[in-house]
């Protein structure tokens, strides 16, 4: 592993200052049911809605919230749209990777003059709420970034959208913000598209990691991470390595059919609460051997979470020169091997738990084989 030491960028050279993820939209099959998922399960509060009801004839969209982590999922209510033929190839996906900024106009053409290829010129959209600016660029896949500017807006999301008709009681499990959000790319092209984020988006290379940090017996990936300037945004970026077996990464690739999001990292502050709460609420996570807790406390010292505890809800620990970090992983949340989640608390640490990486991957690994993918 390699770990470049980054001072926050001075503001006058960053040329796209962000403020942080906006929010992740997805396209999905049936988001009435995908949200009844997430208020029930995760506990997100159900915001603002688009549809029929609301005027919108081609979609319906959901916004759920809790803390500062916002996702809206989308379905489409027609069978030729761009929506259903996204959803159709791909299954339930991110499609927009959304960006707060204070100028989408400015980050469009920074970013577009670098060589991004546009997916929406600067558009204002606006209602009895205010107004705000949206423009998009393309990322890999057919994951899009959207700069999201609502300064001027007081609405519950954007324009559009509505309070929602029928709220249901959610009881939040302590998700807090975004910490990271990761993409899987196809074979070789890592680098090039570390290379698209530092030169059109002027992130900077955080970390590197390559198949020896990364492999098991079987599978191998490789990944860099890169950071925005000041530090609020970070994107992993995967692609495959040679392994005995199909990597991970290329069983995400069969089943996604491009380049997409892997996996959505989110903070908590007290992961034993959110993670034993999620369970009880029927969330499935990645199952570790119980011997991964018999040599955990030698590898990571002293931390202030009994390991009972932890070993009881399958939580994995890790520890870098600044601190250590607690992390957890779900199984996929579709049926298609896609996309899952990740809970993470920080205790210090900034890294992304490599000294986990090997227990991970075997037991990803164990469920691959489950499913006839390895
Ligand atoms: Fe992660």
């Amino acid at each position: 592993m390699k770990r470049e030491v980054l001072e926050p960028m001075a503001i006058e050279e960053d040329f796209l200052p962000l403020n942080g993820t906006d929010h992740i939209e997805f396209y999905v099959g049936n988001a009435k049911q995908s949200a009844y998922y997430y208020q029930k399960a995760w506990g997100y509060e159900l915001v603002a809605y688009a549809g029929p009801e609301t005027g919108v004839r081609d979609r319906a969209s959901y916004v759920l919230q809790q803390g500062k982590v916002r996702l809206v999922l989308t379905t489409s209510l027609l069978p030729n749209s761009d929506i259903s033929r996204h959803q159709q190839e791909h299954g339930d996906g991110v499609k927009f990777l959304s960006l707060w900024v204070d100028d989408a106009t400015k980050s469009f053409e920074e970013t577009v003059k670098r060589g991004a290829k546009p997916y929406m010129e600067p558009t204002e959209f606006s209602d009895e709420h205010g107004k705000v600016v949206i423009s998009a660029i393309h990322t890999y896949g057919e994951t899009v970034h959207k700069f999201v500017q609502r300064s001027e807006y007081n609405g519950a999301f954007l324009p559009g959208f509505k309070e929602p008709l029928n709220k249901i009681k959610v009881e939040p499990v302590g998700l807090k913000h975004i910490d990271h959000c990761v993409g899987n790319v196809e074979l070789g092209a890592m680098n090039q598209w570390v290379n698209f984020y530092e030169d059109v988006l002027g992130f900077r290379l955080l970390l590197t990691f390559d198949d020896e940090d990364i492999s098991t017996e079987y599978s191998a990936l490789m990944s860099k991470v890169v950071s925005n300037g000041n530090g609020y945004v970070k994107f992993p970026i995967n692609e495959p390595a040679d392994g005995k077996k199909k990597s991970q990464i290329e069983e995400y690739l069969d089943f996604y059919q491009t380049a997409g999001v892997q996996h959505i990292a989110i903070e908590t502050d007290n992961i034993i609460a959110t993670v034993s709460e999620l369970r009880r609420r029927g969330v499935d996570f990645l199952y570790v051997p119980d011997n991964y807790y018999d040599t955990v406390l030698d590898r990571v010292g002293e931390i202030d979470e009994e390991i009972t505890a932890l070993k009881e809800q399958n939580i994995l620990v890790d520890r870098d020169d600044e601190g250590y970090l607690l992390q957890i992983f779900t199984k996929p949340v579709e049926d298609r091997p896609t996309l899952f989640y990740e809970i993470i608390q920080r205790k210090g640490a900034k890294s992304f738990g490599k000294g986990n990486f090997k227990a991970l991957f075997e037991s990803i690994e164990r469920e691959q084989e489950l499913r006839g993918n390895l």
